[in-house]
């Protein structure tokens, strides 16, 4: 079993959009029963709430039902618990960083667009204050993902 936590700043619009549409990808392959998806946030305002309504809408749209998923914090143990921490931007990427407990740990930290473009990796952008379009830009940056990720946890497994 692979676990992969999906990480933003709020837990309650791209983490868990990227939590219900990698499950939804991996399901429509046979995959989802071998890899562990969760999402958390660096910060703590909307712990215990559900996604944001524009983003379970926008995930609706597109077949992926958000509304079971609540907002938790990411905690110490998570680097014990997960192969992968994945972050949405470069801010919590460096937060998650920081917050690394000492020692060995079982996760790698990684940005998501790490896997959409190594050379130039893209972020996800918060979508929170913007217009209803970054919805949706958030949902296809996330699509481009799948396919180079689910490769990667493969080859880690096969090595
Ligand atoms: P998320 O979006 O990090 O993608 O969940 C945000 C949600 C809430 C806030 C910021 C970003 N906020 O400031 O409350």
């Amino acid at each position: 079993m692979s676990a992969i936590l999906f990480v933003c700043l709020g837990n309650i619009c791209r983490s868990p959009a990227a939590e219900g549409s990698f499950r939804a990808f991996l399901e429509a392959r046979g995959a989802a029963e071998s890899i562990a998806l969760d999402s958390a946030g660096t910060g703590a305002w909307h712990v215990g709430n559900p996604p944001d309504p524009r983003m379970i809408q926008a995930a609706r749209r597109r077949g992926i039902d958000l509304s079971e998923l609540r907002a938790r914090k990411v905690q110490a143990s998570d680097w014990k618990s997960f192969d992968w921490i994945i972050a949405m931007d470069r801010d919590n990427h460096g937060v998650l960083g920081d917050r690394r407990p000492p020692g060995p740990v079982r996760a790698r930290l990684a940005l998501l667009g790490d896997f959409v473009d190594a050379e130039d990796p893209p972020e996800v952008p918060d979508p929170y204050y913007g217009d209803g379009e970054g919805f949706e830009r958030v949902l296809d940056l996330l699509d481009s993902a799948w396919q180079p990720l689910l490769e990667r946890i493969q080859a880690d497994r096969a090595s």
